[in-house]
């Protein structure tokens, strides 16, 4: 079968962050990764290094089930022996990932520059945290400070149940939330470069910073009805203590929410912002009233924006969760079961795919020797002085 992106190949030099997350929907999509494993380094542990069992096991679902689909060599580019097998690879590849700071793939030999002179067509994309320039481009980073830097750490600590309480300082997301955004900006970037080099025959660097991935988002001016006090837009606890989200921030759906509540008269106020308490405790008296699937049920036929707030527990099991297939029951190799995330990108004439379960350590290091026409003998001396495992 036809996969969207069959003859894409990719080397990827990242972690754990946006960088694997946005080769991993390239993978999806059929893109062949070779995802290139560095050494312990020699003084400092890599932050989520932690990727496999003491056994060499990958450890799936969470974060080491971004590696399925891909392939796994470990290379240290300190040697120039590595180096050797790694402009092998990028000769015969079209696109490199890569999540250091500026600067440390090009003390490896393996920066843009040199990797441009060895195949023009690459596309070299950096990712980041604060980008190839500007005064915080060396600094290290994570999530809790993109987001911070970016400002959006001031939208979130908001109390949705407590209508008017507005929030007073900034609060860390429980979601890595730049890691989302960016990877995203990684996969698009990925792709138009692509589309790009197929105009202009060339490959060119791409710079990824996952602070800017979140620079736009705070720029709306501060809204009330995301902020939770509308009426509107807001979380209500049902009979058995669980709850319902309310979206119905236009003038049609709030009308319809207010008739099926029997609140007809409350339907015309939706931005008489004097009455939002008012009316959200009458909606929560009533809410209180039904468990939250029956509120489910009742709202099925009336067309106004409403839905239940599932525990994270329940999200596995949710019929519309597994009719859109996005968990996906995969046979591992000893006859068990993993359970993975499934693919969103639905190309329905094309679609993606999971070919590979992710790679225990080094596991295609061989594979991929044998395939640049390393002898055996050969592959025997690179691990012996130490350029691969
Ligand atoms: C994540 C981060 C903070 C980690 O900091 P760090 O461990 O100091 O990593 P750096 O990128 O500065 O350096 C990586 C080191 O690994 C070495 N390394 C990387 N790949 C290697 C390989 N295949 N072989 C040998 N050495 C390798 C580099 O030489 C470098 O060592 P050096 O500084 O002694 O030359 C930093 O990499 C970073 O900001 N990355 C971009 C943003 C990001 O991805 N953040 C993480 C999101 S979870």
């Amino acid at each position: 079968m036809l996969l969207p992106l069959q003859d894409v190949k990719i080397i990827e030099m990242g972690n754990f962050g946006p960088s694997t997350y946005g080769v991993f929907m390239l993978g999806d999509l059929g893109a062949e990764v070779v995802r290139i494993k560095p050494p312990p380094h020699p003084s400092r542990p890599k932050p989520g290094s932690e990727e496999y069992d003491e056994d060499g096991t990958a450890i799936p679902p969470g974060g080491v089930m971004w590696h399925r689909n891909k392939r796994e060599i470990s290379l240290n580019l300190r040697m120039p022996e590595a180096q050797q097998v790694f402009y092998q690879l990028a000769r015969e590849s079209d696109v490199v990932v890569e999540a250091n700071r500026p600067g440390v793939l090009d003390r490896l030999g393996v920066g843009y520059e040199r990797v441009s002179q060895i195949n023009s067509r690459i596309i070299y994309c950096s990712v980041t945290g604060y980008g190839q320039d500007g005064p915080y481009k060396m600094s290290p980073g994570h999530d809790a400070c993109w987001t911070g830097v970016a400002g959006a750490l001031y939208l979130t600590g908001v109390s949705l149940g407590n209508l008017g309480n507005r929030r007073q300082r900034p609060e860390v997301a429980q979601r890595l939330v730049t890691h989302h955004a960016a990877s995203h900006y990684t996969a698009m970037a990925i792709l138009a470069a692509l589309l790009a080099r197929d105009k202009t025959g060339r490959g060119q660097h791409v710079d990824v910073s996952n602070c800017d991935s979140l620079v736009g988002i705070p720029y709306d001016p501060p809204d009330k009805f995301l902020a939770g006090r509308s009426p509107a837009w807001h979380l209500y606890k049902t009979k058995d203590e669980l709850y319902m989200a309310v979206g119905a921030r236009d003038e049609r759906t709030w009308s319809n929410l207010c008739m099926a509540l029997g609140k007809e008269g409350r339907a015309a106020q939706l931005h008489d912002e004097s009455q939002w308490e008012q009316i959200a405790m009458e909606l929560q008296s009533i809410f209180s009233q039904r468990t939250q699937r029956q509120w489910w049920q009742f709202f099925q036929d009336k067309d106004t924006v409403v839905a239940p707030v599932l525990s994270l527990d329940k999200v596995p099991n949710d019929p519309q969760v597994r009719q859109r297939q996005m968990l996906l029951d995969l046979d591992l190799p000893d006859g068990g079961k993993t359970q993975h995330y499934g693919i969103v990108t639905k190309l329905l004439d094309t679609p993606g795919q999971v070919r590979s379960l992710p790679p225990t350590e080094s596991q295609h290091t061989n594979e991929i020797l044998k395939h640049l026409s390393y002898s055996e003998a050969g592959i025997q001396e690179l691990r012996t002085i130490g350029a691969v495992r």
